[in-house]
């Protein structure tokens, strides 16, 4: 066979093959074969020497010829295969946008802290700022500076929580009044919602809850903004036909004091097991803040006054919620908790 016939059968070799080839692998694979540097072509090219030289120069532009030829071919080809791979990828990865998507179970807040938000949310309404302390506290912002005496029953070893540190886990909120009237001039007007812990433990008390503290000190202020606001702030979160009194009552930080009672949400009045009977359920704490309060803090009773509050979170979410032991907020119990989906 001379070497035109070779390069004849070559090229329908090569042809068939670039037809028959079914992905860029293996069309790949034939460039190499007979085109690659020691491809078929090649090697047939390298016999030209023998050859006399018009022979030479025939063979050799019928051999580059069939190279381009070829080339080309293979550059086609492979653009439709590269255009098959990619229709086969997309339909491979093909997404049906018509399927429903997987559900995300959405959480719900916790009773306490939805009632903690919703508290705040009514106070900062009536124009108070949040105020936040720290749970582990200095004695004297716990205690001294808010008139609670050395021999007072609540520095008890029953009652509060000491630690190595000689600090205190806070008994109340009512230390933040202490940190802001430190660092705040009046008018001053805060709410300081957080954490509290006392050594006690029963269907009614944990040994950790919720307070609100709030603190209203300007000139001129009396015990009666003091109900307005408590008035207002109960009839929103019980409704504007709740029954409310206040009692005399007696806090160290507070002269006069009071804690103030709602008609029991329970019974409507008439005496039941949560009122003991009495038809009155005790809500809060409050007064007008003592003197000794100011002069621990650098403010002048003479020229400014202001009163104070506090409640427990747990207890209003009790009452709002109906739910009758406190330690049910507290075990994590996913049955119990989300009875109170989509209550804020
Ligand atoms: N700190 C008091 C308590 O924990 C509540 C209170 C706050 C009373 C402010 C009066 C004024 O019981």
């Amino acid at each position: 066979m001379d070497l035109k016939q070779e390069l004849e059968s070559l090229k329908d070799e090569v042809i068939a093959q670039i037809n028959n080839a079914q992905d860029l692998e293996g069309l790949n694979k034939i460039r190499v074969e007979f085109l690659g540097k020691k491809g078929k072509l090649k090697s047939i090219l390298k016999t030209l020497g023998k050859l006399s030289p018009e022979e030479r120069k025939e063979i050799g532009q019928i051999a580059n010829k069939l190279k381009d030829t070829l080339e080309q071919l293979i550059k086609e080809k492979e653009t439709v295969l590269k255009e098959k791979a990619l229709e086969q990828q997309l339909k491979n990865e093909q997404l049906d946008i018509t399927l429903p998507s997987k559900w995300i179970k959405a959480g719900s807040s916790h009773p306490v802290i939805s009632t903690l938000i919703e508290i705040t949310e009514i106070f900062k309404s009536m124009g108070f700022s949040v105020k936040e302390g720290p749970e582990i506290e200095d004695e004297k912002y716990n205690f001294d500076m808010l008139n609670i005496p050395k021999d007072h029953p609540a520095r008890d070893m029953q009652d509060t929580f000491f630690l190595n540190n000689g600090k205190v886990l806070r008994t109340h909120t009512s230390p933040v009044q202490i940190r802001t009237m430190l660092k705040q001039k009046p008018p001053i007007s805060i709410v300081a919602p957080g954490r509290v812990y006392r050594k006690d433990a029963d269907p009614t008390h944990s040994p950790m809850f919720h307070q609100i503290e709030g603190l209203l000190v300007d000139k001129n202020v009396t015990f009666k903004d003091l109900k307005g606001v408590l008035q207002i702030f109960l009839e929103s979160v019980f409704g504007k036909d709740i029954p409310i009194r206040f009692r005399p009552s007696y806090f160290p930080f507070t002269e006069p004091s009071a804690e103030v009672d709602i008609g029991c949400t329970v019974c409507g009045g008439e005496g039941c097991r949560v009122c003991k009977g009495t038809g009155w359920l005790e809500i809060l704490g409050c007064g007008m803040v003592d003197p000794n309060v100011f002069k621990a803090v650098n403010i002048d009773p003479d020229i400014y006054s202001g009163f104070a509050f506090g409640l427990g979170i747990e207890r209003i979410a009790m009452l709002k919620y109906r739910i009758t032991d406190i330690r049910l907020l507290f075990t994590n119990d996913i049955r119990f908790n989300k009875q109170f989906k989509g209550i804020r």
